[in-house]
């Protein structure tokens, strides 16, 4: 189990809302004979994986299992139960039980109607440490949130003039469109639909079939028909968020171009109130989002609570003059500053990336 545990981290800042899980076959003999992964959103399950890979070694042999498998089939993936029962194995080990109600209990039932020996709470500590995050996310109303964005050295997503279009390199630029491709929406504010006039692409060939929807939060639908994103919008879903009331003519503007658009209640600021905007996301069956927002619309996700990770690229230059931060008007004293958790910090060409959890209790929803 300590290896299966050892293992489940490779998908860490990959999979979630889902659990990061990892599991281990042995054979007949109790030798070491295979290893899955959950790698990312969407993709294959860890046991399913390492039952894949072990084949007919398999038989008569034993799974571990950081994570009960999944019995329901409310998701991307078909249910791991059946493949487990189908490879033969004798004996099933598991860490922690799922906490998601839908599934939670159903795999030793099944399991052991199957003829399978079943034992459950093995390192258990260990392994519900290991999905605390997802634990939490559970039964929670929002899509899990990763705000991504590039700065300069000294920190700056955009120069004092606002012609750049990206801060980051080539490299950097063909990891965001993966992570969007493993993404349900990616979501931007006027402001960077207004100075990027960004097409949001995504990478060819990833694991969806679709590509997610691009959202614009725009609470009085002030973008013109001219963006790339609605000239677009016939051919990759195009979703604006705007306040209950926004102008009948703008949103029949835009909606004549082919693009959505959603109404929700205005905040006290009278802009799209972020928390019923996730909510409603969530609700149209968004369950990972992308934000690549500017300083406006960022802050007011990080300060409605909202985010969950955290995707930064740090390229090596620098712009000074004051151009504009990740999160304008929002600060902390060093003591109470949010430290990301379970930080990955990776070389993609000239760039840093550096990656994790966003503390938890900064923020609220
Ligand atoms: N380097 C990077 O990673 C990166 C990424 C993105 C953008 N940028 C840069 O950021 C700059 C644009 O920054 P920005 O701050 O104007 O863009 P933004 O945050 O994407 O958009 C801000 C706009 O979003 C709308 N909005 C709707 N609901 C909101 C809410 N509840 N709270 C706040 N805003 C809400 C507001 O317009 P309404 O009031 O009309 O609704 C607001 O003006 C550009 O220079 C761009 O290049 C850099």
């Amino acid at each position: 189990m300590g290896k299966a545990l050892m293992i489940a981290e490779y998908g860490r800042l990959r999979v979630e809302p889902n659990p990061v899980v990892g599991a281990v076959v042995l054979d007949r003999r109790g030798e070491w004979t295979s290893w899955g992964f959950h790698p990312y959103w969407g993709g294959p399950h860890a046991e399913v994986e390492a039952l894949r890979r072990a084949g007919a070694r398999a038989r008569g042999g034993t799974l571990i299992v950081t994570l009960e498998p999944c019995a329901h089939a409310e998701k991307k993936t078909p249910p791991c139960v059946p493949a487990v029962v189908a490879s033969g194995v004798k004996r099933v080990v598991v860490g922690a039980r799922d906490p998601n109600p839908a599934t939670t209990g159903r795999a030793a039932r099944a399991l052991r109607a199957a003829g399978i020996e079943y034992r459950s709470g093995v390192l258990a500590e260990r392994c519900r440490a290991s999905i605390a995050r997802y634990a939490e996310h559970v039964g929670r109303r929002r899509p899990w949130t990763i705000a991504k964005w590039a700065t300069s050295l000294d920190g700056r997503i955009a120069d004092a003039d606002g012609a750049s279009r990206w801060v980051s390199g080539k490299r950097a630029r063909e990891i965001v469109r993966l992570i969007r491709s493993r993404c349900d929406a990616v979501i931007v504010g006027r402001g960077t639909v207004e100075a990027d006039d960004p097409s949001l692409t995504t990478e060819r060939g990833g694991p969806r079939a679709t590509p997610p929807i691009r959202v614009v939060f725009d609470s009085r639908l002030r973008t013109p028909t001219s963006a790339r994103l609605v000239a677009t919008a016939r051919e990759t879903p195009t979703l604006f968020v705007a306040v209950r009331g926004a102008p009948a003519k703008r949103r029949r503007a835009l909606e004549s171009a082919g693009a959505l658009v959603l109404d929700v209640r205005a905040g006290k600021d009278r802009r799209v109130d972020v928390v019923a905007a996730f909510r409603a996301l969530h609700r149209l069956g968004v369950r990972r989002a992308m934000l690549e927002a500017g300083g406006t619309l960022q802050a007011a996700c990080l300060r409605a609570g909202v985010v969950d990770q955290v995707t930064t690229f740090v390229a090596p230059v620098v712009l000074g003059g004051g151009g504009p931060t990740p999160f304008d008007g929002v600060g902390w004293p060093i003591a109470d500053a949010p430290r990301l958790e379970h930080v990955r910090i990776s070389a993609v060409g000239k760039d840093a990336m550096i990656e994790g959890y966003w503390p938890r209790g900064v923020g609220s929803a």
